[in-house]
């Protein structure tokens, strides 16, 4: 008899949740490897079901190796979610060869105190298709995923079953019982264009490019669509892993060929930054003949333990960069200028261009950035201009060909009202340049139609509420439609649309399946994560890894209100705790306590928190360390480790990371040298550790 989960206690969760991990595990095995389920579905939809509602009550016995969970059924594309058990990081960008060099200087200044280290590098291709992980257990593929934002993606295994260079079960031996292997899908040159012909040939829809058509491959719902694309794959890279098998990263990618994947044979190990610019030339030279599209040269720290001291930050390692190839080009006309206003109210020029293909997409727009950059580049309507577009980024106008200019043509001339709500648009003075700003701002705040409308879009966008079936289109259509105006009115929509004469089942574009799904999903919304949610209000200057900072900080939301209000002095308290915030400055705090201090925001806030309850934020780390939780300051110089390696060390054991002594600070490091933030700690009575310490206290860790 299972006993019920409430009744459990931490030792007795422990060992459940053992138990349902090895019984999921190998029911999963049995299920995709063997065709021979070795449970029923209905119970193992249930021990599944108990295995994270154990998680969910006794976070921290949380495995390292918990099982991807597959959330809920499968989403309106048809493809259920997969949590990657380690995230998929991206890549920083170097654009030129100085972003290179900085990069490997970066690297040396990190590991300054290891004696006589040569930091190696390797330098290989970067892949331009679609990112896939691929889980398998003990040698067997188990599933496959998209990237999706990093943290959870779509289960897309049966497609990725059916690539000829994904091999179903690891060849030889030495693999870990559970590894995340992560690689390219692309397509070559020659099926991309015997593809195309087929299709033109058929009357149907071509591909703009090779990367497009292998996503759009590896999304069908129908398994034997994907089959017939020739899809292939490069593995360059790995993610969760229950033991370690290499200690470098060229070493890592043998084996991951031995184990039956194609890995590129362009990789190369580099010892400095030159080699590493020699590299990416010749690869730039073997661009065009390939077969397959690159986009750059990605380079990785060889030496698997610095990669780990290395670390991350946000969501990309700082020990690799993508060394991207310079901009495609074409020459093309200008047609019109055209004012976008922002959700922050920046009024951003775009041109309108006559159509021209630039590396294999067409354009027909391009940003101009702002009023000085126009009158820089003197871009005029009827000019003809050179524009460049760079892997994903807005294509941008690069300089007018003068000899080419019509006769007559004026100047643009740059409007100082709001094109949407007439509302004057001004050009504020930078507090700390003294300067005015770039941007030309509507002053309308909400009550102009764009800024309101962009709000909304930005509080459902991604990385914030990111509500099931509400995406830019719908919101559009909604708030012209009177619908939604503000965030709060996303929430009451259900309520209204009882009463409404044409109910959303009846709308263009909905069906009574597709208008349920969307108030289920908003239902699902009313109890956001608190970073997300913080980021979905819109405050300028932060992002989400700022809204995660403050969520990290204040762990509620009335908590980081309550903050944002008092810090109304920047003398007071909480402005000081604000700034005391390792990564936040003067700018982002002074953007916090506007934000709360405004009468408009405020209502809507109000509004809104009648709806929505956001979730307290429960930092997801292991708490079996003594700095868990706690806040330290480094001072002074550390002789054996970089100060950034430090602050790494302590923010993966969950410590808060202050640049400030004040009475909430529990350890202070002091290195050699150290002055009056050690004085304050001894006034204060804070607990203080040398550098040997701190080192020892990691070493246990
Ligand atoms: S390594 C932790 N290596 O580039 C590092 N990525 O901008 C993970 N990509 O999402 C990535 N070729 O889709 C790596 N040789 C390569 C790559 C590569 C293409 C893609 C990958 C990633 C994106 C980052």
């Amino acid at each position: 008899m299972q006993k019920d989960i409430g009744e459990l206690d931490s030792d007795e969760a422990k060992i459940e949740l053992d138990r349902l991990h090895k019984l999921l595990a190998e029911a999963d095995i049995a299920y995709h490897a063997k065709d021979a389920p070795k449970i029923d579905d209905a119970k193992y939809d249930a021990q599944k079901m108990r295995y994270f509602l154990i998680e969910e009550k006794f976070p921290l016995l949380k495995r390292n190796d918990s099982l991807a969970e597959k959330v809920g059924a499968p989403i309106a594309s048809g493809f259920s979610k997969v949590v990657h058990l380690q995230p998929m990081l991206s890549l920083g960008n170097a654009f030129n060869e100085k972003d290179v060099v900085d990069f490997v200087e970066r690297g040396k200044k990190f590991f300054k105190h290891d004696k006589g280290l040569e930091l190696a590098f390797t330098a290989e291709p970067k892949i331009d298709g679609v990112s896939a992980s691929l889980r398998y257990e003990n040698g067997v593929f188990v599933q496959g995923a998209t990237r999706g934002d990093g943290s959870i993606g779509e289960d897309i295994t049966e497609n990725l079953k059916t690539i000829k260079e994904i091999p179903h079960y690891l060849l030889g031996e030495g693999y870990p019982d559970v590894i995340e292997i992560r690689g390219e899908v692309y397509i070559s040159h020659d099926d991309f264009a015997a593809l195309n012909k087929r299709a033109k040939e058929a009357g149907e829809q071509t591909y703009v490019n090779p990367r497009n058509i292998a996503a759009g491959s590896l999304r069908q719902l129908d398994a034997n669509v994907t089959a017939k694309r020739n899809l292939k794959f490069f593995a360059y890279a790995w993610g969760f892993i229950s033991a370690p098998f290499a200690s470098s990263q060229f070493e890592a990618v043998q084996k991951l060929h031995e184990w039956g994947f194609e890995i590129n044979p362009l990789m190369a190990i580099c010892k400095n930054s030159q080699e590493m610019i020699s590299q990416y030339h010749l690869i730039e030279e073997q661009r065009a003949t390939l077969g397959y599209d690159i986009d750059g040269v990605v380079y990785k720290l060889d030496d698997l333990d610095l990669q780990q001291r290395w670390g991350a930050v946000a969501r990309a390692p700082r020990w690799a960069i993508a060394h991207k190839f310079p901009a495609e080009q074409a020459s093309t006309i200008v047609e019109a200028i055209d004012i976008q206003v922002g959700r922050t109210g920046a009024l951003t020029p775009v041109a309108r261009l006559k159509p021209v293909t630039v590396g294999g997409v067409v354009i027909t727009n391009a940003t101009l950035h702002n009023e000085d950059e126009i009158k820089r580049k003197d871009v005029r309507i009827g000019d003809t201009v050179v524009v460049q577009r760079a892997g994903d980024v807005i294509p941008q106008i690069v300089k007018v060909i003068l000899e080419k200019r019509p006769s007559g043509s004026i100047p643009y001339d740059f409007p100082d009202r709001c094109p949407v709500c007439k509302s004057e648009a001004i050009r504020e003075i930078d507090p700390k340049a003294g300067q005015k700003d770039v941007v030309r701002r509507c002053t309308g705040g909400l009550v102009c139609p764009a800024q309101a409308k962009e709000n909304l879009k930005h509080f459902v966008s991604r990385n914030a509420l990111d509500i099931d079936g509400l995406g830019e289109k719908q919101v559009e259509m909604f708030f012209e439609q009177g619908l939604i105006e503000h965030a709060a009115d996303i929430f009451t929509l259900e309520g209204r649309d009882k009463t409404n004469l044409t109910p959303l089942r009846n709308k263009e574009g909905f069906g009574s399946k597709s208008a349920s799904k969307l108030f289920e999903a908003i239902k699902a919304a009313r109890t956001p994560e608190l970073p997300r949610f913080i980021f979905a209000l819109g405050i300028r200057h932060v992002g989400i890894s700022n809204a995660t900072l403050f969520a990290k900080t204040y762990g509620s939301f009335e908590e980081f209100e309550r903050a944002a209000i008092a810090a109304n002095t920047k003398e007071s308290e909480a402005y000081l705790q604000l700034l005391s915030i390792d990564g936040i400055g003067q700018t982002v705090a002074n953007s916090v306590v506007t934000f709360f201090h405004n009468e408009k925001n405020k209502k809507a806030l109000g509004e809104l928190l009648k709806q929505v309850k956001p979730q307290n934020y429960v930092l997801k780390i292991k708490n079996d360390n003594p700095v868990a939780g706690k806040i330290i300051v480094f001072t002074g110089s550390l002789e054996k480790i970089s100060r950034a390696e430090a602050k790494a060390q302590a923010e993966r054991m969950g410590a808060k990371v202050s640049g400030s002594v004040s009475s909430k600070t529990d350890i202070v490091v002091a290195g050699e040298k150290a002055g009056s933030k050690l004085k304050k700690a001894q006034d204060l009575d804070v607990q203080i550790l040398n550098e040997n310490e701190w080192l020892e206290l990691v070493e246990k860790v």
